[in-house]
């Protein structure tokens, strides 16, 4: 595990841009695993830039995003496809069909799950994967006590997750308990791997996942293990390491 401290979140944002440049400008037709939360939103903001700018393609590039919630249709505002519309697939130069979420409204959501890793597969595997880090250090929908060797599949959120997304949902809104996520295992057999973490709020999580043991009970802590796995922080969340 590589660890990179920088001042401020913007600086996290414009290391983890460049280094999504460089995987695309060595690697055209290059698979990306993509997040969503509020994170990765600086990042995508610089991807945006740096494509209408022409420093960036990403017309041969095909993606996958770790995670939906389950019950919830693309076009719904709170899912994650359509975060993934709005925040960056509809303002690059992808071809929607190269971009894969799993589908939060299949009728069979076990096969679903199945059939994305199948795309993974076939699409020749991730090559680099974004992740954010949940307060409970989560990666993806994966929460604590997550098997680390688990594959896409059906997964009950936990009340602390819940609550930390209930800022997206209106009041009274249905909020999904269910979701479709990338397991451990499928995010551990991508080929590079970029999380980034920032806000005093991630500090906790940030110094487990790095100092404490390899344990379900923090599922990022499964990172120690990837041979080209970068973790990328801002001070706040660094704050906590030894
Ligand atoms: C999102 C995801 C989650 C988030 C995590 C952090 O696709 O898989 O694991 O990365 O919950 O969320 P933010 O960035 O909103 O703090």
């Amino acid at each position: 595990m590589q660890i990179v401290i920088l001042p401020t979140a913007d600086d996290v944002a414009a290391y983890g841009a460049e280094l999504y440049i460089k995987q695309l400008t060595n690697k055209p037709d290059s698979v990306l695993g993509l997040a969503t939360g509020s994170t990765p939103l600086a990042l995508y903001r610089l991807l945006i830039q740096a494509c209408q700018q022409q420093r960036l393609s990403f017309a041969r590039a095909k993606t996958f995003n770790l995670d939906e919630y389950l019950g919830l249709a693309g076009d719904h505002p709170q899912s994650y496809r359509f975060f993934m519309q709005q925040h960056l697939f509809d303002a690059i130069d992808i071809l929607p069909a190269n971009t894969a979420v799993p589908d939060g409204n299949a009728t069979d959501p076990f096969k679903a799950c199945q059939q994305y890793e199948q795309q993974i597969t076939d699409a020749g595997g991730i090559d680099l994967q974004l992740l954010g880090l949940g307060r409970n250090g989560h990666i993806g929908f994966n929460e604590p006590s997550s098997g680390l060797r688990s594959r896409t599949r059906v997964k009950t959120l936990t009340p602390a997750t819940i609550a930390d997304n209930a800022r997206f949902f209106q009041p009274g809104e249905y909020q999904p308990h269910l979701s479709i996520t990338m397991g451990i295992g499928t995010i551990l057999d991508a080929r590079k791997v970029l999380l980034l973490a920032t806000g005093a709020n991630k500090a906790d999580a940030v110094q487990a996942m790095i100092e404490g043991p390899l344990t379900a009970a923090c599922p990022a802590s499964a990172l120690q293990f990837h041979q080209q796995a970068i973790v990328v922080l801002d001070e706040d969340a660094a704050a906590k390491l030894a």
